[in-house]
């Protein structure tokens, strides 16, 4: 199977697994998990932050965050098509009594410039802190390039209002933009980044900040059931991830753009080449049935996934697809095409 659907699924490599096998661990809610604390320090360093906490996914780091930088009644600025809004099921609402204020996406991923510089004048709500996705995933992993991002923090500034950014594949945006990862997270305040995307790893985020963040961050973790015992067990993994897996992303770049390229060729599929910047690629399906298309691809081997309408298909490369296997899934296309266009 060529499995497409996002670069969650990949498999830990068997070097991974070694490593995992021989982790060195303790209790990392007393502060005693060795591999944890190494891990932290790595990540902090990496994204030019004072401080990290490992979490167990994405989710409860962007939770902890809004949850850090808001009081309640405040309101956390998100973007349309963002993560935060569309797939984390309000828990910033319901656990912090966060309001949950949209500004329009762009295409490309930016906030629209009118909304955002409209929005300060007619809110309910205090401003608690302006939500970043880099790259955005449902605009089709676009990158935030850093003088965006420093226009965004200075915007953000002058309302008196921290950043932070859902960075679930910042590295995908530094191999992207050819940058220095800190150059994409000098100028916020927060960042959380994924150890279970692209980068490999079986399980687990990190979020950074100042020491004083991570101090509140490291309460609320414990209070939303966060906090991991011998947890060095997949921290290890992902330390493995920080240490061999960054460069390599290039190399899903190239095999989504060689996709989409190839994937053109066909009438029913409307595809924006230019918009492809990363390891995410839309589809709009024309004038066939987007569920049979799917679910005939499946049969044949080849798995997507249809996150916004039935119409519309999300293709991701990863770490466990290779060249050959984007060729491969080029010729199911075809053959599933002609079938169902007969
Ligand atoms: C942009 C973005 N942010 C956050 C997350 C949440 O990560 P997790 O699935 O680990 O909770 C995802 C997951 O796909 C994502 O794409």
């Amino acid at each position: 199977m060529i499995d497409l659907r996002s670069d969650t699924v990949s498999k830990p490599s068997l070097a991974m697994r070694k490593i995992i096998m021989n982790s060195d661990v303790g209790d990392d809610v007393i502060g005693d998990d060795p591999t944890v604390k190494r891990l932290e320090k790595l990540s902090a360093e990496i994204v030019g932050k004072q401080a990290a906490l490992y979490v167990p996914s994405g989710t409860m780091g962007n939770l902890i965050a809004l949850l850090v930088h808001c009081e309640i009644n405040k309101a956390a600025i998100v973007g349309s098509e963002s993560h935060i809004l569309w797939h984390e099921g309000l828990g910033a609402t319901k656990m912090g009594g966060i309001h949950l204020s949209q500004i329009k996406n762009e295409s490309d991923g930016t906030f629209s410039e009118d909304e955002l510089l409209n929005f300060t004048n007619d809110q309910v709500s205090l401003l608690g802190v302006l939500c970043i996705e880099n790259t955005q995933n449902r605009c089709g992993g676009r990158v935030l390039n850093s003088s965006y991002i420093a226009n965004i923090a200075r915007f953000s500034k002058t309302v008196d209002c921290p950043v932070h950014m859902d960075g679930a594949r910042i590295f995908n945006a530094a191999i992207a933009l050819n940058c220095n990862v800190q150059d994409l997270t000098k100028d916020v305040d927060s960042v959380s980044f994924c150890f279970s995307k692209g980068l490999g790893a079986p399980v687990g985020s990190v979020l950074c900040g100042n020491d004083e963040f991570i101090r509140k961050a490291k309460k609320i973790r414990r209070n939303l059931g966060g906090g991991m015992r011998q947890v060095g067990i997949i921290a290890s993994a992902a330390e493995y991830a920080l240490l061999n897996n960054i460069d390599r992303l290039a190399e899903d770049h190239e095999n989504a753009k060689l996709l989409a390229q190839h994937l053109l060729k066909f009438p029913c599929l409307e595809i924006d080449l230019k918009s492809i910047e990363t390891n995410i690629i839309y589809a709009k399906i024309i004038g066939i049935d987007g569920d049979k298309l799917v679910a005939s691809l499946a049969r044949h081997g080849v798995q997507v996934s249809q996150p916004k309408t039935k119409q519309e298909i999300r293709i991701v490369t990863h770490i466990d697809i290779s060249r050959e296997q984007v060729l491969e899934a080029v010729s199911i296309f075809e053959k599933v095409i002609s079938n169902i266009s007969d």
